[in-house]
């Protein structure tokens, strides 16, 4: 089986790559650029690859506030593109998607499932959603994963470092740390992601699902359980979304339920603290803030 995998060089697309199994084409965007939709029919024809995985996206979460088109550029409009292509091709399409696609229902404070309507309270969000939704209603054979607070050992390469590598730098400088305590999720490790990404993509049950590790905190937690696990003594405060003062807004609770994929015998994913423990382990701090 032939893989193209679009985003290859990003933080989810360098741990996915060697678990996928196959006949792995890894693309970057100087050979497949979302932003180009007109240029992606020769590249898929060329490669003639049975499953498409799309890591890449418009990351700038903040920044999209302002670049409202670009964000759409790629997660929206290069991936409708893109979903007609693998349909016309008959190829099955991997996407990703994030729990930026909920945020709106502000007192759910129970894990949402595929079949939550979703609300996004961002830019981002909304262009993830589109996204997802040219995705689900252009091509029947489709996976579209919506994961969570993504921390890999390549860092993520569109935003310099990870959430962690900015705790760890941060707190070596001496600096202190704010840090926000009224947004819940899941921090997910992309070595546990990419394992169960390439399990489900053996399978024919095509569809939504949620995946990310299992159990919540907020990322005043998350740093918190970061500095213990590391050793490390920070300055670290919590703080609130408001006072942190972020261009775009996130959503206070947008923890995943993972039941579905749960169903389908696969195993899931451990809980964060079990994944954070493994990622300080193997981490190379001089592959943090690039690739
Ligand atoms: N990071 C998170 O916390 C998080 C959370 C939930 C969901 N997700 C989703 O998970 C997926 C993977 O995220 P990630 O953290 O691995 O992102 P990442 O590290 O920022 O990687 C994204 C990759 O996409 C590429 N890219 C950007 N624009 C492109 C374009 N126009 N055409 C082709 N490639 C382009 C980037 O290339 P360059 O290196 O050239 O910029 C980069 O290699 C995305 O769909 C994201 O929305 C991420």
């Amino acid at each position: 089986m032939k893989l193209a995998v679009f985003g290859s060089a990003g933080q989810l697309g360098r741990d996915l790559c060697p678990r996928l199994a196959g006949d792995i084409v890894p693309l970057t965007r100087e050979q497949a650029d979302l932003a180009r939709p007109e240029t992606l029919r020769s590249v898929l024809t060329n490669l003639r690859p049975e499953v498409v995985v799309n890591c890449a996206a418009y990351n700038f979460v903040d920044r999209a506030e302002t670049e409202e088109s670009a964000a759409f550029a790629v997660n929206a409009w290069g991936i409708r593109e893109l979903a007609l292509l693998c349909c016309d091709l008959d190829c099955t399409l991997v996407h990703f998607s994030t729990d930026y696609v909920f945020g709106l229902d502000a007192a759910r404070r129970t894990p949402y499932t595929e079949a939550d309507a979703p609300g996004p309270v961002s830019v981002y969000g909304r262009s993830k959603l589109t996204g997802e939704n040219v995705v689900r209603g252009l091509c029947p054979k489709h996976f579209v994963i919506r994961t969570c607070g993504l921390y890999g050992v390549w860092g993520s390469g569109g935003k310099g470092g990870n959430f962690v590598e900015t705790m760890l730098r941060v707190a070596g400088q001496g600096q202190p740390l704010r840090v926000v305590a009224d947004q819940t999720c899941t921090p997910t490790y992309t070595v546990d992601l990419a394992p169960a990404v390439a399990a489900l993509v053996q399978t024919d049950k095509y569809g939504l699902y949620h995946l990310s590790n299992a159990g919540a905190c907020s990322w005043h937690e998350f740093a918190a359980a970061i500095f213990e696990m590391a050793g490390v003594q920070a300055d670290l405060t919590a703080i609130t979304s408001r006072e942190f003062g972020a261009a775009a807004q996130r959503p206070e609770y947008s923890v995943l339920d993972n039941r579905k994929f749960g169903s389908l015998g696969l195993p899931s994913l451990r809980p964060w603290r079990e994944a954070l423990a493994a990622y300080l382990s193997e981490r190379r701090p001089k592959a943090a803030g690039g690739n």
